[in-house]
């Protein structure tokens, strides 16, 4: 099962493919995670990244082309993958088909997280992960069983993003206005589009998701 989770910074993209993921044995490929491992990597590609990411604007449509045209011949995409944060231009969703197609791969489904944008400001800047594995937490909606320690691996270290600030959180929000929302038709006219409540609490957002994977 191929599919993109859709939707703008804080919606739950990112949350949500980590619990499908288990669940359905498919790859995560969140091209915002894999250009934040280039930022640490100190690589060419990650220094041209950063400055863009750090100001809330996207990166270059030929850059996460290329990551994610590797990306999804790896053998943990073999049962299926999850886009998460791709595609976010028109020019991206065209090679992304023609991509898939080149492959002989094709979508099953394209979903909608609808949020009330007044929430996502606290969302973002109340988010930080595990400093080891990566889980994602929340200052206030998704605390660690015990406080300081990660759930998953036990950690007690753990990091906030460059650009969860209120600011470029604005920035960030209005690139996914201008830049990526216009690919929603694109979608809608393949009649791949569905649509969940993201305001939902996390556990009903991803029963919201099973359902519709199930039935696809
Ligand atoms: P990216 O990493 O993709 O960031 P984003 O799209 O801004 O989305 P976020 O990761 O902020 O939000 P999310 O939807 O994953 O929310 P999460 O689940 O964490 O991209 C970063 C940058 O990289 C871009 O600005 C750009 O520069 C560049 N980039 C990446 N991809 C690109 C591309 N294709 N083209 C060009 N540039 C690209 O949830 C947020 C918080 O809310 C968490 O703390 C969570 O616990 C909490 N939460 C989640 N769901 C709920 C809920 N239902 N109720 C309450 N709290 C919830
Ligand atoms: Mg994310
Ligand atoms: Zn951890």
């Amino acid at each position: 099962m191929n599919l993109i989770l859709l939707g703008p910074p804080g919606a739950g993209k990112g949350t949500q493919a980590k619990r499908l993921e288990e669940k359905f044995s498919i790859a995560q490929l969140s091209t915002g995670d894999m250009l934040r491992a280039e930022v640490s990597s100190g690589s060419e590609l990650g220094k041209e990244a950063k400055q863009l990411m750090d100001a809330g604007q996207l990166v270059p449509d030929s850059l996460v082309i290329g990551i994610i045209s590797s990306r999804i011949d790896d053998e943990d995409c073999k049962n299926g993958f999850i886009l998460d944060g791709f595609p976010r231009t028109e020019a991206q969703a065209e090679a992304l088909d023609e991509m898939l197609a080149s492959k002989s791969l094709k979508l099953d489904s394209v979903i909608q997280l609808a949020v009330d944008e007044e929430a996502l400001v606290g969302r973002v800047t109340g988010r930080y992960t595990c400093a080891e594995c990566g889980n994602g937490y929340h200052d206030e909606f998704q605390k660690p069983e015990v406080e300081g320690v990660c759930d998953n691996c036990g950690s007690k270290e753990f990091k906030r993003r460059a650009d969860d600030n209120e600011d470029t959180v604005r920035t960030r929000l209005k690139a996914y206005h201008d830049q990526t929302a216009p690919i929603i038709p694109y979608y809608e006219a393949k009649g791949l589009m569905g649509r969940v409540d993201g305001m939902a609490d996390i556990e009903d957002v991803t029963k919201q998701l099973e359902k519709i994977l199930e039935a696809a």
